[in-house]
């Protein structure tokens, strides 16, 4: 099926999510500088930047920059005075997203952070950087449940939450596996799933990427406690 999914996903992004060339440059310098080709597609990147428009997002967190694209979707949906806030722990992934980042001409409203996401999101709690209207989550899939905790302290109730890869192919069904990364998606949806702050789903996604999904999780409660 995978061919299927990728000639439809380039029949998709071509006719409806007509990707700017900005977005087509972020990905060409990514794949220049050698960065691994791994960062969300147009059509998932487009959902991403709807879903922050209808949020009336000003302040997005996201985690796991890699060159920027993803972020190129967020920032470019948020008003003149919004901003985003991204954490990568690879200083070459971050200099690649700035650049990317300024050819867009959207460098002035994001922040890309260097260092691991688990020691960086508690200094923005700390900075008092929230509350943030979305948070996109997509690093280290093994630390996705530490990433849950620290987003929901920087939340508040509206807060949108997104997950990116978490349905790993199906792997997310093996109770058993020994891939910290499939561990980590079982555990982030046990502890979205068991919330009463949160009221969430999971889109199931096919394209060029595979098979995958992003959870989308609505903090309707206090997410500061
Ligand atoms: N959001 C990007 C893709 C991110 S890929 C897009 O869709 O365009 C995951 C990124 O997370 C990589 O750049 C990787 O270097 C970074 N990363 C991995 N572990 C991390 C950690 N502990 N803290 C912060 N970033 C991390
Ligand atoms: C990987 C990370 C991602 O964010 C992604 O979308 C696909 C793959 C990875 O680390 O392999
Ligand atoms: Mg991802």
């Amino acid at each position: 099926m995978q061919e299927l999914w990728t000639a439809v996903d380039g029949w998709l992004t071509e006719t409806v999510v007509r990707p700017g060339a900005e977005w087509i440059a972020a990905e060409a310098e990514s794949a220049a500088a050698g960065l691994p080709p791994i960062q969300v597609t147009a059509a998932q990147g487009k959902l991403l930047h709807l879903l922050a428009r209808l949020a009336g997002a000003r302040r997005v967190l996201e985690i796991g920059t890699l060159g920027g694209y993803s972020t190129l979707w967020l920032a470019s949906a948020l008003p003149e005075d919004g901003s985003v806030v991204t954490l990568e722990l690879d200083p070459h992934h971050a200099e690649v997203a700035r650049g990317n980042l300024a050819r867009a001409g959207l460098a002035a409203r994001v922040d890309v952070r260097v260092g691991r996401a688990l020691a960086l999101l508690p200094q923005l709690v700390e900075e008092g950087a929230g509350p943030f209207d979305l948070v996109f989550i997509d690093a280290d899939k093994a630390e996705y449940p530490g990433y849950l905790h620290g987003s929901l302290a920087l939340s508040r109730p509206g807060t949108l939450l997104i997950g990116d890869n978490v349905v790993r192919n199906g792997a997310v069904l093996e109770a058993g596996s020994a891939d910290p990364r499939v561990v980590g998606a079982r555990s982030f949806h046990a502890q979205v799933g068991a919330d009463p702050r949160l009221s969430a789903t999971v889109i199931q996604t096919v394209g060029s990427k595979g098979y995958d999904g992003l959870t989308v999780a609505l903090v309707v409660g206090d997410g500061a406690r």
